[in-house]
């Protein structure tokens, strides 16, 4: 089987080409440097990018491949969650490919495919779901936050998540408060390296609840109303490395401590990690020590799969279409709000 993936659900336009369980081709190209300047991801700047980016990537997808339209068995794009102009940029191109070629469209779920491009690495890339193993899936990126349980190749189960800021959401608005660009978790991992993340204590919401849900934006308001009181360290270059450590330290805690609270209670041996967050370096060998510590196999995504990417996405369309998903009617719309179960 070989299928054309798009993914344009928010400020990547990326396309991919998968063959029998292989990532063949996967251009991603980011438009970071289009919202930098604003701070954060402005969604008319968003699709105007894709539009005119959508066409050359899919080109390039396909010729890498060295692959054409007619030799496609299917067609996979995005169709939610994600921001509306965005995704209908790409679904709308899958769509008149899929018409125009005859094929079957596939809709994927964004949030979905980041849970599970855990078990798509390699170079190349490819689909290692025969080493699967139940697991609680943390799911944590820049829109979502999510604690889920995963029982067998798709067949997950929500058991929590964030009331109200997704984790990426919580490091890049802390980042814009203490002035560092956008997006700011990448910005505070880096800075984070040379800080002490004992030097400020900031709150760690829903730690102590029975529930496997979250919640960032008490956080990031501790961390506003901290700075307010204290606005001279911002002047002071050498504070800044300390209050990344810190924030960090304290998104970490409450991401691990909750997670590893699911997988005991569920006798689960088995944590995976994945979205943008994921990339992060103190998540990253945290969750490997504590795993370690308490007999855990840990499966973190590859770092080119934790953020947006086509490939992860056709993986998944894949995996759906050999299960028997039927394929989107033709007409059918985007998805923005697409919980994932
Ligand atoms: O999965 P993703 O690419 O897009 C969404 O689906 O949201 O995730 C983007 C998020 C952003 O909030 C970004 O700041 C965060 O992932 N991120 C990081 C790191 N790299 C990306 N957060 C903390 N540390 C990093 N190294
Ligand atoms: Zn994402």
């Amino acid at each position: 089987m070989r299928l054309l993936a798009i993914e344009t659900s928010c400020d990547e336009t990326s396309a991919a080409v998968i063959e029998d369980g292989c990532v063949v081709s996967n251009i991603v190209s980011s438009q970071v440097k289009v919202h930098a300047e604003y701070g954060g991801v402005v969604p008319e700047l968003a699709t105007r990018e894709h539009m005119r980016n959508i066409q050359p990537i899919v080109q390039e997808a396909l010729s890498l491949a060295s692959c054409s339209a007619s030799n496609l068995s299917a067609i996979a794009a995005t169709r939610g969650p994600g921001l509306p102009p965005a995704l209908m940029i790409g679904w709308k191109t899958a769509q008149a490919f899929a018409y125009a070629i005859n094929r079957p469209l596939i809709g994927v779920n964004h949030v979905v495919a980041h849970l599970y491009s855990v078990w798509f690495s390699g170079t190349p890339v490819k689909n290692n779901m025969d080493d699967f193993e139940p697991n609680i899936s943390l799911i944590v990126s820049g829109g979502h936050t999510i604690i889920a349980k995963v029982n067998e190749p798709l067949n997950h189960v929500v058991l929590g998540q964030t009331q109200d800021d997704a984790a990426g959401e919580c490091f890049d608005k802390t980042a814009k408060l203490l002035g560092l660009g956008y997006p700011g978790g990448p910005n505070i991992d880096r800075l984070a390296k040379s800080g002490n993340p004992r030097s400020f204590h900031f709150a760690r919401p829903m730690l102590n609840k029975a529930n496997d849900d979250l919640s960032f934006s008490g956080l990031k308001t501790s961390v506003r109303y901290f700075l307010e009181k204290n606005s001279s360290l911002l002047s002071k270059n050498e504070s800044i490395p300390d209050l990344c450590a810190s924030i960090q330290a304290a998104i970490v805690e409450v991401l691990l401590k909750k997670t590893l609270r699911a997988a005991r209670r569920e006798r689960v041996k088995c944590i995976t990690v994945s979205g943008g967050v994921a990339c992060n370096s103190l998540l990253r060998s945290e969750f490997q020590r504590v795993c370690k510590d308490n007999d855990i196999h840990l499966r973190i995504s590859p770092q080119d799969m934790c953020t947006d990417n086509a490939g992860m996405i056709g993986l998944l369309a894949e995996m759906m279409h050999i299960q028997g998903d039927p394929p989107a009617v033709l007409g059918d719309d985007i998805s923005p709000n697409w919980a994932i179960n």
